[in-house]
C-alpha cells in the first residue's frame, strides 16, 4: 500500500471536505492509489475500468453521500457482483480498500465531513462484504445517508438502502 507520509505543514494546511472539487480530489487520489496497489490494482485491471467514467461516477456517488447532491443513480453494492464474479474479494481486499480510503481522506482533509466519509466507507465496506458473502438481506440493510440540507448537520440523515435505485 502506498501512503504518503504527512509533514507538519501538510497536516496544518488541511481543511474539511466541503465542495464537489474536494470530493473529486478525494476520488482521484484514492483511485490513483487503488490502481497502483498490489492487492486492489489487479481487480480494477481485470474489470477493465474506464477511469474517466469511474471517477465521474464515484464523484457523483460521494457528492451525494457527503454533500447531499443528487446525481448518482446506480446500485453501489450490487454493481460489485460482476466484479467479484471475475475476481473474488477476500477479507484482505476489504481491509486494504478501507485502509487506503481512510489514509487518502486523512492525507487531504480534516473535519466533520472527512470523518463522515470514513464512517460511511466503513459501513458500506461491511455491507458489501455481507452482500458478496451471501448474507441474506445485506443489500437491504437500512444504512443512513446524508441528503444533507446543511453540511453543518451531516448526521441528520434519511434512512435508505444501498440495494435499490435512488436519486431523482
Ligand atoms: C474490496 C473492496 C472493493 C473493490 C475491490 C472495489 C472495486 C470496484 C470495481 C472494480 C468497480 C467497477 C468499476 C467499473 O467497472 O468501472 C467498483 C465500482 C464501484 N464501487 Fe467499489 N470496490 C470495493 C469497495 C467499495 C466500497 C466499500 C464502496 C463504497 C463505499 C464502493 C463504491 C463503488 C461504487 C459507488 C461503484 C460504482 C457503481 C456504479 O457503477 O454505479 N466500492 N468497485
Amino acid at each position: 500500500m502506498i501512503v504518503h507520509p504527512l509533514t507538519d505543514d501538510d497536516l496544518a494546511n488541511r481543511s474539511d471536505l466541503l465542495t464537489r472539487d474536494d470530493v473529486e480530489l478525494l476520488v482521484r487520489s484514492f483511485y490513483r492509489y487503488a490502481a497502483m496497489d498490489e492487492l486492489l490494482g489487479p481487480i480494477f485491471a481485470a474489470a477493465h475500468v474506464a477511469w474517466d467514467d469511474h471517477v465521474a461516477t464515484l464523484t457523483d456517488f460521494w457528492a451525494w453521500q457527503l454533500l447531499g447532491e443528487r446525481g448518482y443513480t446506480g446500485q453501489p453494492l450490487r454493481a460489485h457482483e460482476p466484479v467479484q464474479a471475475r475476481t473474488p474479494f477476500a477479507d484482505a481486499h476489504y481491509e486494504r480498500w478501507l485502509d487506503l480510503f481512510v489514509s487518502t481522506v486523512d492525507e487531504h482533509f480534516v473535519g466533520d465531513i472527512a470523518e463522515l466519509a470514513k464512517h460511511r466507507a466503513t459501513k458500506m465496506a461491511s455491507a458489501l462484504r455481507k452482500l458478496l458473502n451471501g448474507e441474506h438481506g445485506a443489500a437491504n440493510e437500512p444504512i443512513e445517508l446524508t441528503f444533507a440540507t446543511s453540511p453543518a448537520a451531516p448526521c441528520a440523515s434519511a434512512p435508505t438502502t444501498y440495494g435499490g435505485k435512488h436519486g431523482r
